[in-house]
């Protein structure tokens, strides 16, 4: 995009407003030609497109072009009407107001070519429906119908617009066309009677003979030649070969059948047209008294259906009113062929007029529904041949109007503007052409008024007469010549009859002669009874016409308004020819220079703060979603947040003025990323909430499933409860009166019942010794036998051994072993064998010997060496085993068992003395074991020997064998450790503990 701005183009610039001599008008002819011989057409001053008609087909408006212009950056692709036609509107859609584009340019500049274009480019962008196709068509279709009554050949275009239009295409807010409107202007009735030499009537009359159909033609009495026709023949080129009336008469038939005339309708329209060619046709003779006479004119009889006496009579006869009669005065035979040219030009423009109401009946759209809409303006341009007349003065007159109007919207509103908004401004001079303007149409005092005046002023009025007015009048305005007030040399330049203007766009010269007539455009008084209608109009042409142009200038103002400037690069409608001077012309009456040195000194865009804000208020995290503060402030804060440099914009009083377009589009293209983002998170969150929405309702559905299905099993357990309590009570009914009774399937139950509730309630109420047995609670008679008792003891008397042999616990280690606080929980254990795996099989096999009583895992130290071995120690009622895996490796029977020696430490180690009287006997066991308290306290019960425990201090002695000792020292230190010393003694360190700070005592230790 940026390349295209700045970058030159192939050949030349595309946009005058990069122009580096912008105020050269030789720079820009240079640039405008080296363009159009590379038919390049289009030029770009800002948004104003510069098109320089090429007189040959060109390959650039194919729906691939249009496809590429659409929805594209007005400047991202070379300049282009569509590009032109896109960006007005996509600004109607965003912004929902009303544009007109205003093509003006001399007659065969190419107006009407753009205007067909664009209407083109938007019956393919613009979203199609059935019904909305049909309103396209008929809106394309309206252009051929136009054309053919109100375009012709002139010398200047072959199919020149001899009539201006305005084009109103409405849409509905999607965007869609949906109706349209035409207005039209002055079309020129003259030409129906009259043809310069090299120039056609309208196309309708050509077509209509030559591809008219046969039984048509018949009908309407006509020939198949246009040399019959008088009307046809006078510039003498009824033919042209860049014309073929016949297949344009197909297109017309075609289009008002899709504009929806009726048949009758059509067939009228046709008659009405014949019936002009023969109404010229219809010749008169003088009689004796030198009278126009219509003797046995065949042509009277397809005129119009009127009967032919009162034609005859209103052709030749003028009715003049005089007091209370009415007198019929004759013709001479002049001023017959002059009342049958003004019926000619009557009927025609009236037949035209209709023709477009038809056509508005057609397009309009019947809904009320707010619409906006884009004007198309295509209106002749600036007109000046050898000789003009008054149909040039109106014309030229219109387009002094059109120039004001565009140098109040443009030009002059532009100042204003900046002055408006407060933003400094380097004055653009310009040619202000309101003085031609109120030349033209004061009040009282403009050449309208004065040729109104002459019109009606009873007296001999004269196309001379009103010259000598307008001299006496305005003869000292400075755009205001005639013979009589110009100097010598200008003089020379002028006809008597003449008078000059000098338009904004240059001097015309106009002929005086017709003025009057063609302004009084009247039929003779018993005209109005020829065709049953009064043609009489109260206005005069020329005031109807200006009324008609400030109702134009009303509807341009309240719109936005955007312009295609035509140039015709030669008179000789060729292609590749560019004649400086005619061309170095328009662009001066165009205006072109000054455009484009306004578009230099100032902003390329503007909009006001809100608009500006409300769109591109996404891309700054402060301004998203809302700004609370002043619009302006909003903009000011985005514009920071963008990074715009000062020199780049300007803040005005209400609006943003940003210098180029190039920063206008990096944001706008930074908006279009952000808008796919947004819409993307807008979808993200409406999918949501309509998932949300369905899962919630799903959720409601199956909660109501639910409580109905629970419902349903509620109610049918509490059946079945209900049918369960009365069989169940009546089975307690029933072992109650059964209960004395031996157990059997009615009591069983409730003997179940009684046991399991006695047994609950003496849990609760033990007996603090098992010696207590008046303490017990009275049991039921049934629970008296054996079992029950056994079951009691199992249940009761052993946790009361387990704390017998708590309280001998207690009675050995209380206060004299460190880690004895830390065993008592510990003690509480009811295992009987704690087993290693391996020692399963030993235990085993000592049970087969006699019954173990007790088993611990234990680590035995060699008494050589002091190397620690992994061991099982099983106590029996007679004897301490010590076992590895399966093997016992020694035996110590009770009575040889002669003392159980262990430190006062924290250590876990215990020393077996045994007797020993043999030297081939093992000597003592030096042991650790992690169940010390416990495996000792079984030891002294079992082998009863609850004297026999010694706690030492320092160090233990033992036997190694008879004869020969060992020591085991003990010690606090850090942490545990168990090494031989130096010494040779076992050092058993262990980690010293505070017995009486001990978090474990209790009343019990
Ligand atoms: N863009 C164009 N491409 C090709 N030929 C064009 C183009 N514009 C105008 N012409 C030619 O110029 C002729 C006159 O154009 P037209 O639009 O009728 O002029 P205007 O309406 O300004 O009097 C057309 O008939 C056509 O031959
Ligand atoms: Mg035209």
């Amino acid at each position: 995009m940026e390349a295209s701005l700045t970058a030159r183009d192939r050949v030349g610039i595309q946009d005058f407003v990069l122009l580096d001599n912008y105020t050269s008008e030789s720079a820009f002819l240079d640039n405008l030609r080296k363009r159009s011989h590379e038919n390049l057409i289009y030029t770009y001053i800002g948004t104003l497109l510069v098109s320089v008609n090429p007189y040959k087909e060109l390959d650039i408006y194919s729906k691939k072009q249009m496809d590429t212009y659409m929805g594209v950056n007005f400047f991202e692709l070379p300049p282009h009407i569509y590009a032109l036609a896109d960006n007005v509107f996509r600004t109607m859609q965003s912004e929902y107001n009303n544009h007109f584009i205003l093509i003006s340019g001399e007659s065969g500049a190419g107006k009407t070519e753009a205007s067909k274009k664009i209407l083109q480019f938007y019956a393919v962008s613009c979203p199609s429906t059935k019904l909305l196709n049909n309103v396209r068509d008929r809106l394309l279709l309206s252009n051929p119908v136009l054309e053919a009554f109100g375009n012709a050949k002139t010398l200047k275009n072959d199919n020149s617009s001899r009539f201006g239009k305005y084009m109103d295409i409405q849409f509905d807010h999607q965007g869609g066309a949906v109706g349209g409107h035409i207005l039209s202007y002055l079309l020129e009735k003259s030409r129906v009677v009259h043809q310069n030499h090299g120039e056609r009537n309208f196309h309708i009359f050509y077509q209509l003979v030559e591809g008219g159909e046969e039984d048509l033609l018949r009908w309407l009495g006509l020939e198949r030649n246009c040399q019959h026709y008088r009307y046809l023949v006078q510039g003498d080129c009824a033919k042209v070969s860049s014309i073929n009336d016949k297949s344009d008469w197909k297109m017309v038939r075609k289009a008002l059948s899709v504009i929806e005339f009726s048949e009758s309708d059509i067939e009228n329209l046709f008659a009405i047209i014949a019936s002009v060619l023969h109404l010229g046709n219809v010749k008169f003779e003088a009689d004796v008294r030198g009278y126009a006479s219509l003797n046995n004119n065949q042509e009277m009889h397809w005129l119009l259906g009127i009967p032919t006496q009162v034609l005859q009579q209103g052709l030749t006869h003028r009715k003049i009113e005089a007091k209370t009669e009415e007198v019929l005065s004759p013709f001479s035979v002049d001023h017959a062929v002059y009342a049958r040219d003004a019926l000619a030009k009557a009927i025609y423009g009236r037949t035209f007029n209709w023709l477009v109401n038809k056509i508005n009946e057609s397009l309009a759209n019947k809904d009320s529904s707010r619409k906006t809409v884009i004007g198309l303006l295509d209106i002749y341009g600036f007109e000046v041949f050898n000789v003009n007349s008054f149909e040039q003065f109106c014309i030229n007159y219109c387009n002094e109007k059109l120039q004001q109007l565009f140098i109040q919207l443009t030009l002059k509103s532009e100042q204003e503007e900046y002055e408006m908004e407060g933003i400094e401004w380097e004055p653009v001079p310009y040619f202000n052409n309101k003085i031609i303007c109120d030349l033209v149409e004061e009040k009282h005092r403009g050449i309208i008024a004065l040729l109104d005046e002459e019109c009606l002023r009873p007296g001999e009025a004269t196309d001379l007469t009103l010259l000598e007015k307008m001299e006496e009048e305005i003869g000292g305005h400075p755009h205001f010549v005639t013979h009589k007030l110009a100097d010598k040399k200008t003089r020379k330049t002028l006809e008597r009859g003449d008078f000059r203007l000098l338009h904004y766009a240059g001097e015309v010269t106009y002929c005086v002669v017709g003025f009057l007539d063609k302004n009084n455009d009247l039929l003779y008084r018993n005209g109005k009874e020829v065709i049953s209608f009064n043609f009489y109009c109260k206005k005069q042409v020329v005031t109807q016409f200006k009324s008609s142009l400030v109702g134009l200038t009303e509807i341009l103002m309240s719109k936005e308004p955007w312009y295609v400037r035509c140039i015709k690069p030669n008179e000789a409608k060729q292609p590749g020819r560019f004649d400086d001077v005619l061309v170095r012309h328009q662009v001066k009456y165009l205006g072109l220079m000054e455009h484009l040195r306004v578009r230099r000194a100032g902003f390329a865009y503007r909009r006001k703060y809100d608009i500006f804000l409300q769109r591109y208020k996404p891309l700054c995290p402060d301004t998203w979603p809302n700004w609370r503060g002043t619009a302006a402030e909003g903009v000011q804060r985005l514009i920071k947040h963008l990074g715009y440099k000062p020199d780049e914009y300007k803040m005005g009083r209400t609006k943003i003025f940003i210098r180029h377009p190039r920063t206008l589009f990096a944001t706008e293209d930074a908006f279009q990323i952000c808008k796919h983002r947004l819409a993307t998170r807008i979808q993200a969150k409406y999918k949501g909430y309509r998932v949300k929405g369905d899962y919630l309702k799903q959720r409601e559905a199956a909660t109501k499933i639910e409580n109905c299905w629970r419902g349903l099993m509620a109610r049918k357990e509490r059946e079945k409860r209900a049918w369960a309590s009365l069989i169940l009570f009546l089975r307690f009914i029933k072992g109650f009166m059964t209960r004395n009774q031996p157990s059997c399937n009615d009591n069983s139950e409730y003997l179940a019942y009684v046991r399991t509730n006695y047994l609950t309630r003496l849990r609760d109420n033990l007996p603090r010794t098992v010696l207590e047995k008046d303490a017990w609670l009275t049991a039921p008679p049934i629970l008296f036998n054996l079992l029950e008792i056994k079951y009691l003891y199992l249940l009761f008397c052993f946790p009361c051994f387990q704390l017998l042999l708590k309280e001998q616990t207690s009675s050995m280690f209380k206060g004299k072993k460190e880690n004895y606080p830390f065993s008592v929980c510990k003690l509480t254990s009811e295992l009987t064998f704690r087993l290693r795996p391996l020692f399963l099989s030993a235990v085993t096999s000592c049970v087969c010997v006699s019954l173990p009583q007790y088993s611990v895992p234990v680590v035995k130290y060699d008494r050589n060496g002091f190397r620690p071995r992994l061991r099982q120690l099983i106590f029996t009622q007679e004897a301490a085993y010590l076992v590895e895996e399966t093997k016992i490796k020694q035996r110590i029977d009770y009575s040889s068992l002669k003392g159980m020696s262990v430190s006062n430490l924290s250590d876990n180690f215990l020393i077996l003395h045994v007797t020993c009287d043999d030297i081939k006997q093992k000597g003592d066991l030096v042991l650790q074991c992690d169940y010390l308290f416990e495996a000792l306290t079984k030891l002294c019960v079992i082998a009863n020997k609850q004297n026999y425990i010694k706690v030492v201090q320092g160090s233990v002695r033992f036997d190694i064998q008879p004869g020969r000792e060992g020591f085991v020292d003990f010690k606090s230190g850090q942490e545990s450790m168990v090494y031989r010393a130096k010494n040779g003694h076992l050092m058993v360190v262990s980690p010293g503990q505070n017995i009486s700070g001990s978090a474990c005592s209790s009343d019990l230790v």
